[in-house]
């Protein structure tokens, strides 16, 4: 078997961290060849020896001999573009980076077909939960109704933080970043974007439909007050940040990312700190459950290490469900009930709500829970979102099905 020669393109937690483990190994038939980074001058807490660091990424796509990319940067476009060089210079790719794979799946399908290179990126969705190469295995028939979990580790770390133990909203992020989980721009992960790249990759391993992350309803944590806290443990319910995607029959399916109250007994009501736990519903077998870490450097690069090693077998995601006909189509015209909680924006005027349940008006804060439809929390996402509105979903998809 060749022996794998990996350039490394990225050399922060994840990077050195996958850099510690390959060195580490006697097992792992594989040799970090050169690494290249932003900066030589950066402090590390890692002694690399002389010569393998490079800024000129240059000297990895060039270099004959590498016959593995791995990247683990945290920019969107620039990771492409190196993804595609590699690829098309005839190199295999691992690749962790979530905002590239969910902008540019498309993309990356087709100079897939084009090289005839593989790439796998099971690192990119959930830390070191094997959850795209089981999607794409295992569950590769008709039976999936729902994906639906936490996929953040940053913002359930902090969601713990503060609802278990009561710690300050800002300190918690500024530990999650400490801890080296947070993206390097941790709205990224507070307001449900990186939620949203992995729910796009995973739908498509799970129903193999793309849907562009920008067409896709998504709402953060980041006007969690302690009165919607005070709200969810009246009702004996946790909050987590929770993507799901959800089939209705054959013909349709919809998705999302945003607060949901959670009841004890559901699988992700003890998925706490930065774990992550992803549930597939399907017929035949009702509900499963994957639970593992879902952010940091170590976790992360036992995935990097398994796609490494899957390659060495020549295995390749063949995207069968993207050939299934007929795939479901994508709606929004899907009727959720939630809790809005607001104190300036006037709810009533900026949504139109299908009905009223319930209203709360006091000195400091106001609330409504009743029921509006996805494509109208879509078209008023800008506006919710610069204010102080918390927006959280009570499930009631396959209600019926969990007694
Ligand atoms: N910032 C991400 C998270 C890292 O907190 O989940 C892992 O993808």
């Amino acid at each position: 078997m060749e022996k794998i020669n990996i350039g490394l393109v990225g050399f922060g937690t994840v990077g050195q961290a996958l850099y510690q483990v390959i060195n580490n190994s006697r097992n792992v038939h594989a040799e970090i060849k050169k690494v290249c980074v932003r900066s030589l001058e950066k402090p590390r807490s890692i002694e690399v020896p002389q010569g393998l660091l490079t800024t000129n990424v240059d000297e990895i796509v060039d270099d004959a001999d590498i016959n593995l990319v791995v990247e683990v940067i945290d920019q969107a476009d620039a990771a492409f573009e190196i993804v595609s060089r590699a690829m098309r210079a005839g190199k295999n790719v691992v690749s962790g980076n979530k905002a590239m794979i969910a902008k540019h799946l498309t993309e990356l399908l087709d100079i897939q077909k084009e090289t005839g290179r593989a790439l796998l990126y099971d690192a990119s969705s959930c830390g070191s939960i094997p959850v795209i190469r089981n999607l794409e295995e295992y569950y590769d028939n008709d039976l999936l109704l729902e994906v639906k979990g936490i996929l953040n580790g940053s913002s359930n770390y902090i969601l713990s933080r503060v609802f278990d133990h009561g710690e300050d909203y800002a300190d918690a992020l500024a530990r999650a970043q400490k801890l080296g989980f947070a993206e390097s721009n941790p709205t990224q992960d507070i307001c449900g974007f990186d939620s949203l790249n992995k729910l796009v990759i995973i739908t498509l391993h799970a129903i193999g439909v793309y849907v562009a992350p920008a067409d896709v309803f998504v709402y953060g944590i980041e006007h969690l007050t302690a009165a919607d806290i005070q709200y969810a443990r009246e009702k004996g319910m946790k909050i987590k940040l929770v993507a799901q995607v959800v089939k209705f029959g054959e013909e349709t399916f919809t998705m999302f990312v945003m607060p949901e109250f959670v009841a004890p007994g559901r699988y992700i009501y003890s998925v706490d700190d930065e774990y992550n736990g992803v549930v597939i519903r399907g017929e035949c077998y009702d509900r499963q459950f994957m639970f593992g870490k879902g952010a940091g450097g170590f976790p992360t690069a036992s995935s990097l290490l398994s796609d490494i090693m899957a390659l060495r077998h020549d295995y390749r995601y063949e995207y069968k469900k993207t050939a299934f006909s007929p795939r479901p189509e994508y709606v929004t015209d899907i009727a959720l009930k939630i809790y809005a909680r607001y104190s300036t924006t006037d709810l009533h005027t900026l949504l139109p709500w299908q009905s009223i349940d319930e209203e709360y008006r006091s000195a400091s804060h106001r609330y409504v829970v009743g029921e509006i439809l996805i494509s109208d929390l879509y078209k008023a996402r800008t506006a919710l979102a610069a204010d102080d509105v918390f927006l959280c979903n009570f499930p009631r998809f396959f209600a019926e099905r969990d007694n």
